[in-house]
């Protein structure tokens, strides 16, 4: 054993491998009610039972965590962290909700040291509600970036980022020109992209506040760095749609707006994608897109109900996304609830391991970081929430009335909240705690 090896012993929740189609998820679900995990310099070494383990096991450095179930973190695959502060807006609709609330907050961030406030606050909440990876907003900004890079890389947390583009259709003190929005994301790649854990998404905000002058620049930095992410909003409000028909009549539809640009494809990310057309849904698939889906956005600006049925027949891949501010919860529990419900009202069924896999191993697909972060197999990054399965007497109650782990986990996902994460680990170090907060980095 290595003087930095660290032994855990809980009960485990994963899932092995990632799924083409729901029914076969289950198959790759792994269940250790009394397992050992062990981790290495940041990643996993194994996870057995610890009957198998036992008799390695030193003692002394094992961490006793009986009666908490581990699960990897959660992945959020689409959140705006300059939003943290106006999240619960009241009374409209998406375009108008961007000019009333979005915009106005947004501008805060021309100011670095509000920025980095924000920032450590921001990745607070993400650890607080076992959040270890996140596909990230940040605003028009260059600083807005680079202050959320520098906290992240403090915590060594896998995260992407990207500032937004934007030079049109919202207020001058937003706007950019194309050059300079060139200019200033090439240098925020050459600078954090593959630093760490840190990448960089491309970020035009949607085709609404795009010139086509823009879009092509968008075009070019994605040529020149492949590797990059694109992260933007795709077909979330009927007016939005409209809007974008009348923006960009010789394009077919609002997807193709993007993918005449280049920008649709692997690790391209397409946040919402409530009202696609068929062949919108087919482009998704032929490219091999993602989707984030934000249930608490959706409903909470009444933009639309996901098909979660159509996008596994359509076999395109996708995660699960808060969308703080729009979004009205930062914790994943709460957001899988909502997309139960979401599921409910066409009647989908969302089971609990269907959604726990899209939290955390289908997530890490959708991300295209799958070989990285998602379960505990050998080499992973070691990122995981402890969670303490029943924390108030309602569900303790409820906990003793379930036969398996899966009404177990659903009801997780239904009464669970902020209050169930008893610690966060990135990268193989407890970074959040819940009686102690968050520790120093
Ligand atoms: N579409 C363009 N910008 C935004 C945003 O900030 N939030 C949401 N939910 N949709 C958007
Ligand atoms: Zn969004």
């Amino acid at each position: 054993p290595f003087a930095s090896e660290t032994t855990l012993r809980a009960s485990f929740f994963d899932f092995t491998g990632v799924a083409q189609q729901p029914d076969t998820i289950a198959d790759q679900a792994r269940y250790l009610e009394d397992g050992v995990l062990t981790l290495h310099d940041g990643k996993v070494v194994s996870l057995e039972s610890w009957e198998s383990a036992q008799s390695r096991i030193n003692p002394a450095t094992l961490i006793d965590l009986r009666g908490k179930l581990i699960v990897p973190g959660f992945i959020d695959t689409h959140i705006h962290y300059p939003q943290t502060e106006m999240i619960g807006a009241f009374g409209e609709q998406l375009l108008e909700w961007l000019n009333q609330y979005t915009f106005p907050v947004e501008s805060q961030y021309h100011c670095p040291d509000h920025a980095a406030q924000m920032s450590a606050f921001f990745l607070h909440q993400l650890l607080a509600n076992g959040t270890t990876t996140a596909l990230v907003f940040g605003t028009v900004h260059p600083q807005s970036v680079e202050a959320l890079f520098s906290a992240a890389e403090q915590l060594n947390m896998r995260l992407i980022a990207g500032k937004v583009m934007m030079d049109r259709n919202a207020p001058a003190y937003l706007t950019e020109t194309p050059q300079a929005s060139y200019l200033q994301t090439r240098a925020l790649i050459e600078r954090w992209h593959n630093r760490g854990r840190l990448s960089y998404a491309l970020t035009p905000r949607f085709a609404p506040t795009s010139s086509p002058q823009l879009l092509e620049k968008v075009r070019q930095l994605r040529a020149e760095f492949p590797d990059t992410w694109l992260h933007t909003h795709l077909s979330e409000n009927p007016q939005e749609i409209a809007w974008v028909k009348e923006l960009f009549p010789e394009h077919d539809g609002y997807l193709d707006v993007y993918h005449q640009h280049q920008l649709t494809g692997k690790r391209s990310v397409f946040a919402h994608c409530l009202h696609l057309d068929d062949h919108e849904w087919q482009c998704l698939h032929d490219t091999d897109s993602s989707i984030a889906f934000c249930p608490t956005s959706n409903l909470f600006l009444g933009s639309g109900l996901f098909n979660i049925k159509r996008c596994w027949q359509q076999g395109v891949r996708m995660g699960i996304g808060t969308d703080v501010g729009a979004g009205t919860t930062f914790n994943i529990l709460q957001t899988l609830g909502e997309a139960y419900k979401v599921g409910q009202l066409q009647h989908y069924k969302l089971s609990a391991c269907e959604a726990f896999y899209h939290a955390t191993l289908g997530g890490a697909h959708a991300l295209d970081l799958d070989h990285a972060i998602g379960n505990f197999n050998p080499g992973k990054e070691a990122d995981f929430v402890v969670l303490d399965p029943a924390v108030s007497a309602l569900q303790q109650l409820r906990y003793a009335n379930s036969k398996d782990i899966w009404e177990k986990l659903f009801v997780l996902m239904t009464l669970g909240d902020d209050r169930n994460i008893a610690q966060t680990w990135v990268n193989g170090q407890p970074v959040w705690q819940r009686e102690s907060g968050v520790k120093a980095a």
